[in-house]
C-alpha cells in the first residue's frame, strides 16, 4: 500500500474530534479523508476545520463511495459492533474506542469479523496502556522492580459536572462499568498477566438518583478474583467535584508502583491563605491527551510497518466480558463466575 494511509472517521463528538484532529494535523503517515456523523453541526465542523468535503451521515455510504485504507470508530458504543465487521469484511484496516461492543455476543461476532480478515489490523482503543506513566510502571514490572505484582488498585473518577450529561449516555454506553471501569479492567489484566474468575460489585445513586432510573449508579466499588490468585480492586465515580480523578496501584512481593495518585495539572503548588494544593486536569482529554496522540500513531505504524497491535480483539472481548459480569453482579447482589 501507499505510504499514506487514507482514513475515514466515523463519530465527531465529545472524543471523535480530539481524533479527528490528531488524525488530520499530527499523526505521521495519516491523511483524514472522510467523516461520517448523524449530526449535521459535526459535519459542517469536519468542514470548516480540516477542508474535508467527504461528508457522510451514513456509514455505509462512507464506506461504499470512498476508497478507503482504514476506518476510526469513534461513535456511540452501541454502534461499534456493526461499524466494525462492516468495514472488516470490506478488507479495512480497524481502529476502535472502547469498549468493543456492549454484549459479549457482540464482542464474537467482532472477534470472527478479525479472524475472517487477518490482513487487516484492528486495535481496541484502551488508551491508557499508551500513557507514559502507565507504559513506564508496565515495563518496571516486566524487569521485576516490584516482584510478583499480586494487587491493582485502580480508579476512574470524573467531574460531577459531567453527570447530568452522561445520564443520557447509558442506554448505548453499556452503563457504568463497560463505559469506565473498562479502563481499569483491561490495566489488571495487562498488569496482573492473568484473566478474571469472579467478581462482586456494588455501588448506587448516592447524588444524582437520574442514575437509578436507567438502572445505573453514579458511584461503583468492585472486587475482582483473577484465575491465578491475584487480586484488583476497581472503583468509579462520577460525582468528583476537584477534577478528573483516574490513578492506580499496583502491589507485588517485592514493592508498590503508584501510578498518577494526584491528578495535579502541572507541578505548580498554590500556598494561601486556604492552604496548600495544586490544580486539577479537569477532564479524561486534558490527562490522556498524549497518550492519544500516542495511540494514533501506533495504529497507523502497525498499518504502515506490518506491526501486530498491542491490543487486539480478544482484549477487547475479556474486558466486556469482566464489564458484563461487574453489571450483572451489581444488578443481582451475587458473585458472578466468569
Ligand atoms: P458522543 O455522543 O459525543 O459522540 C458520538 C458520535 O457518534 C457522534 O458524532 C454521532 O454522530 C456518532 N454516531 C452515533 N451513531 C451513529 C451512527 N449510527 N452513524 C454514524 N455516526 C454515529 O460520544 P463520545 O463521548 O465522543 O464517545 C464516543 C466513543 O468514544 C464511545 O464509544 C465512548 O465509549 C468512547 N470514549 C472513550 C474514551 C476514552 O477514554 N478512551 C473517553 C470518551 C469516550
Amino acid at each position: 500500500m501507499s505510504k499514506e494511509v487514507k482514513i475515514g472517521i466515523v463519530g465527531l463528538g465529545r472524543l471523535g474530534r480530539h481524533h479527528a484532529e490528531n488524525l488530520a494535523w499530527h499523526v505521521k503517515d495519516a491523511a483524514l479523508v472522510s467523516a461520517c456523523s448523524i449530526v449535521e453541526d459535526e459535519l459542517a465542523w469536519a468542514r470548516e476545520t480540516f477542508g474535508i468535503k467527504a461528508l457522510y451521515r451514513s456509514y455505509e455510504a462512507m464506506l461504499d463511495t470512498e476508497k478507503l485504507d482504514a476506518v476510526w470508530i469513534a461513535s456511540s458504543s452501541s454502534q461499534h459492533q456493526q461499524q466494525i465487521v462492516q468495514a472488516l469484511d470490506r478488507g479495512l484496516h480497524v481502529f476502535c474506542e472502547k469498549p468493543m461492543g456492549v454484549t459479549v455476543d457482540e464482542c464474537r461476532l467482532i472477534e470472527q469479523a478479525a479472524a475472517r480478515h487477518p490482513q487487516s489490523k484492528f486495535m481496541i482503543g484502551f488508551v491508557r496502556r499508551f500513557d507514559p506513566s502507565y507504559a513506564y510502571a508496565k515495563t518496571m514490572v516486566e524487569q521485576g522492580a516490584i516482584g510478583t505484582p499480586f494487587l491493582v488498585r485502580s480508579q476512574t473518577v470524573d467531574m460531577d459536572a459531567y453527570a447530568a450529561f452522561q445520564v443520557k449516555f447509558v442506554p448505548s454506553s453499556g452503563g457504568i462499568f463497560l463505559d469506565m471501569n473498562i479502563h481499569d479492567i483491561d490495566l489488571a489484566r495487562w498488569f496482573l498477566g492473568d484473566e478474571v474468575a469472579n467478581v462482586y460489585a456494588i455501588g448506587g445513586s448516592y447524588v444524582h438518583p437520574e442514575f437509578e432510573t436507567v438502572n445505573d449508579a453514579d458511584n461503583t466499588a468492585a472486587l475482582l478474583k483473577f484465575k491465578k490468585g491475584s487480586m484488583a480492586i476497581l472503583s468509579v465515580s462520577r460525582t468528583a467535584f476537584h477534577g478528573h480523578d483516574t490513578h492506580m496501584e499496583v502491589t507485588g512481593s517485592k514493592g508498590i508502583l503508584k501510578i498518577g495518585l494526584t491528578p495535579a495539572r502541572n507541578r505548580v503548588e498554590i500556598l494561601d491563605s486556604t492552604g496548600a494544593r495544586t490544580e486539577c486536569v479537569k477532564d479524561f482529554y486534558e490527562r490522556f491527551a498524549e497518550a492519544f496522540l500516542a495511540e494514533a500513531q501506533d495504529f497507523v505504524d502497525c498499518v504502515v510497518r506490518d506491526k501486530v497491535p498491542r491490543m487486539t480483539a480478544q482484549d477487547g472481548t475479556r474486558a466486556t466480558e469482566v464489564g458484563f459480569a461487574l453489571t450483572q453482579s451489581f444488578r443481582t447482589g451475587s458473585i458472578v463466575s466468569l
